[in-house]
């Protein structure tokens, strides 16, 4: 997992890495490859050729990416997804290794009968291949016009190494050395990122050390933060408030600004100022956050794509509010009385609201600060009824209110929680909006991917020859 990375060396700190194995006996170097890619601070999810499955067990890669590997091209996924489609769409990179010569092939002709060219032609994110197999194999015209026409689509190919091949032979054909492909893996990354940012803040955008977002991917969208935390009056001069500086909400604001989108900040009490640019709504208590919120989310459908809500509700608010200041006495009791889960409310209200409209339901993302332990996360983020839940652990030197830094965990309804190192706020920021873009495109209408398995020959998979896996190369 990405939490064994350490941040100061990691090149790939909370990038999604999608590894695709095919039916080489090289299939067993994937494993250290998962490793790698993890040890540089990759997620990394695994798609098999059904040819692969018989050279290493996917409940290997299973166990070592934490994630259900993707072997069949007609697969749903639990929550209802194409499984290589929504490999296409979650990923930042795709690393084919290794690479056999039918796969080669089928690549190069469009040929989507397994999970892994299904989702290289779905994608529109940075493709590695790296090839093994026998060197007549390798060096035959067929195969080598089939690495050319992956060039041509921008696929960077590591090539394999020469040297003693499973055959008994030597020649070229061993899988390249896995620092090599890591190394391709990184800079793929980072001629991505660079060709998206603007001009000159190329050099800020190296990966694993995100900076200001260099992207527009969410120009259109409007999303709605709340940040900071909110007071509940005792009398008009006392009131319960907690430590929360707003910092994270705004720097997701800042983050989602810079990304093209229009932000409505719904702020409690902040200590650092909100950016230009957004539309502000100020609030003071649960109540009036309250207020904010539903006015977003008329019966008629919610008005935004996504609600991030980072803001420190109160839980609990005086019975009653003291017209006049108390006098000071020896003792005083304060009977509170619960504020309303205003996440939950909202979550319920945007189910009803979609459900009415038939508009797009939008993404959900709540926090949860604990203290100790995130053992609360998995319930809260199935009891708030969101899509992706932020835990931090407060208590944690770094990670605390007020800080400009976070150790988050990333909670999903469809993933295995991604702990990410102590990053600063807005890097957090840029992480967590990385992944509730995925979420977007993934909510789009159905188009003509969703219907490929269907189309295609139920039979083809089977295609993958025996005769290859045989004289593969290592
Ligand atoms: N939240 C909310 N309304 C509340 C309390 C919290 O909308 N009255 C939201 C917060 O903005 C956050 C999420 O719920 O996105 C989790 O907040 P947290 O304080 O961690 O959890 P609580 O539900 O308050 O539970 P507890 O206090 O028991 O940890």
């Amino acid at each position: 997992m990405s939490g064994q990375a350490d941040p100061a060396m990691a090149r790939l700190t909370g990038r999604r890495v999608a590894v695709g194995v095919t039916g080489s006996i090289a299939a067993y170097k994937s494993v250290e490859l998962v490793r790698l890619l993890q040890t540089e601070g990759a997620d990394v999810r695994v798609l098999m050729t059904p040819a692969a499955t018989a050279f290493i067990g996917t409940l290997t890669l299973e166990t070592l990416s934490r994630h259900p590997v993707d072997t069949d091209v007609l697969a749903l996924q639990a929550d209802g997804r194409i499984g290589h489609i929504s490999a296409a769409h979650d990923v930042e990179v795709i690393v084919v290794a290794p690479a056999t010569a039918h796969w080669l092939g089928a690549m190069a002709n469009g040929l989507a009968s397994d999970s892994i060219t299904a989702a290289c032609l779905a994608t529109d994110v940075p493709v590695v291949v790296a090839p093994a197999m026998d060197g007549g194999m390798y060096s035959h015209p067929a195969t080598q016009a089939n690495v050319a026409r992956l060039r041509e689509f921008g696929y960077t190919i590591v090539e394999p190494g020469e040297g003693f091949l499973a055959s008994g032979m030597t020649g070229r054909g061993r899988l390249a050395d896995l620092p090599q492909i890591v190394d391709a893996v990184v800079q793929a990354i980072a001629a991505a990122v660079s060709s998206a940012a603007p001009s000159g803040a190329a050099a800020d955008s190296a990966p694993g050390a995100p900076t200001s977002s260099t992207r527009s991917d969410l120009a259109g969208r409007h999303i709605v933060i709340s940040a900071g935390g909110t007071t509940e009056s005792i009398d008009p001069v006392r009131f319960i408030g907690n430590r929360s500086s707003g910092k994270m909400g705004i720097a997701i604001a800042r983050d989602a600004l810079d990304r093209g989108a229009s932000v409505t900040l719904i702020l409690g009490h902040v200590s650092v100022d909100p950016p230009a640019g957004a539309h502000i709504v100020r609030t003071e208590t649960a109540t009036e956050m309250q207020a904010a919120l539903r006015a977003l989310t008329p019966p008629e459908g919610p008005t935004f794509d996504v609600l991030i809500m980072a803001a420190a509700v109160a839980d609990f608010r005086p019975r009653t509010v003291a017209p006049k200041k108390l006098p000071r006495t020896a003792d005083l009791t304060i009977e509170l009385e619960p504020t309303p889960d205003l996440l939950a409310e909202t979550a319920e209200r945007v189910r009803v609201g979609t459900a009415a409209s038939g508009l797009r339901r939008p993404i959900l993302v709540g926090f949860a600060a604990e203290t100790g332990s995130l053992d609360r996360a998995p319930e809260k983020l199935r009891a708030k009824g969101v899509d992706l839940l932020v835990a931090n652990d407060v208590a944690e030197p770094g990670s605390g209110f007020g800080t400009d830094t976070n150790r988050v965990t990333i909670y999903a309804t469809d993933m295995s929680p991604q702990a990410l190192p102590l990053l600063t706020k807005r890097e957090v920021a840029e992480l967590l909006l990385d992944r509730v873009v995925v979420r977007l495109a993934a909510t789009e209408p159905a188009t003509e991917p969703a219907t490929e398995p269907a189309a295609e020959p139920a039979t083809e998979p089977a295609t993958e020859p025996g005769a290859e896996r045989a004289r593969a190369g290592a």
